[in-house]
């Protein structure tokens, strides 16, 4: 099953029957938009996310060709644990995409530090690769997830909706995962060109339908904050995600 339903202009929500079939569609087109930047502009700006969902799409991504030397791999949040931790996103990604394809270009976030630091630090990094007047780069993709309760990134419900900085430094408890995190802010999504969104699993259907809902609540489901001014936003879900729809 595979279809695409157009909710607003800017954003398309493609249903897949699993998460094989929803990380192979996403594999091709993040080959798609990574060919297309790296012919226009020299190189392929990634932000990654973190969690379960997008390990399958890595482990698709290592098997691929593509001019590696030009992807410039950030991350969307971080918990701040080793990298040798289970619950380290670039541990995670290292083992299943940065092994295979070889280590180049990787602006990873400074888990070893406390969030604030690690924020500030990866502030400073994000302004290397700014695109003025912002003080961060326009990501060709970010890639992000969304949790049960709605967060994405790092930004939980109840976090403030209004920010003025690149990063935040954030404590919070979600499943069994390390609290203390580095997050993007949606200053920095809302600038990138395209934002995948990964979901699989019944357990975000509820929330995926109000997120997608025209209630707009940003305050209480995140990921209702992700609206990109001048981007394109794709939803790949699962069937199962996509029950409520
Ligand atoms: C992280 C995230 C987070 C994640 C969601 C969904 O914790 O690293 O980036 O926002 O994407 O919690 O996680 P799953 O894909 O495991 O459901």
């Amino acid at each position: 099953m595979r279809y695409n339903q157009i909710v607003k202009s800017n954003v398309t929500i493609n249903v897949l029957s699993n998460l094989e079939e929803l990380s192979e569609a996403a594999k091709i087109s993040f080959l798609e938009i990574a060919n297309e930047s790296i012919q226009k502009r020299g190189r392929f700006l990634i932000s990654l996310s973190g969690g379960n969902t997008p390990m399958k799409l890595y482990e698709k991504l290592a098997h691929e060709k593509l001019a590696w030397e030009k992807v410039y791999f950030f991350w969307g949040d971080e918990r701040c644990v080793p990298v040798d931790d289970a619950g380290n996103c670039y541990g995670q990604t290292k083992k299943i995409l940065f092994d295979k394809i070889g280590q180049t270009n990787i602006q990873r976030i400074e888990s070893d530090l406390e969030p604030a630091s690690a924020a500030k630090a990866y502030a400073n990094t994000l302004k290397d690769f700014a695109e003025p007047p912002l003080d961060w780069p326009r990501f060709d993709l970010a890639l992000l997830g969304m949790g049960d309760d709605g967060h994405t990134a790092s930004l939980f419900p109840g976090s403030p909706v209004e920010v003025n900085s690149a990063t935040v430094a954030v404590v919070a408890n979600y499943q069994d995962r390390p609290a203390n995190r580095v997050s993007l802010t949606q200053n920095v999504f809302n600038t990138a060109r395209n934002i995948f969104f990964l979901v699989s699993g019944s357990s975000k259907a509820e929330t995926l339908k109000k997120v997608l809902s025209s209630e707009y609540a940003p305050l209480e489901l995140p990921a209702q904050r992700i609206d990109p001014q001048n981007g394109k936003v794709v939803w790949f879900v699962d069937s199962a995600a996509a029950s409520l729809l």
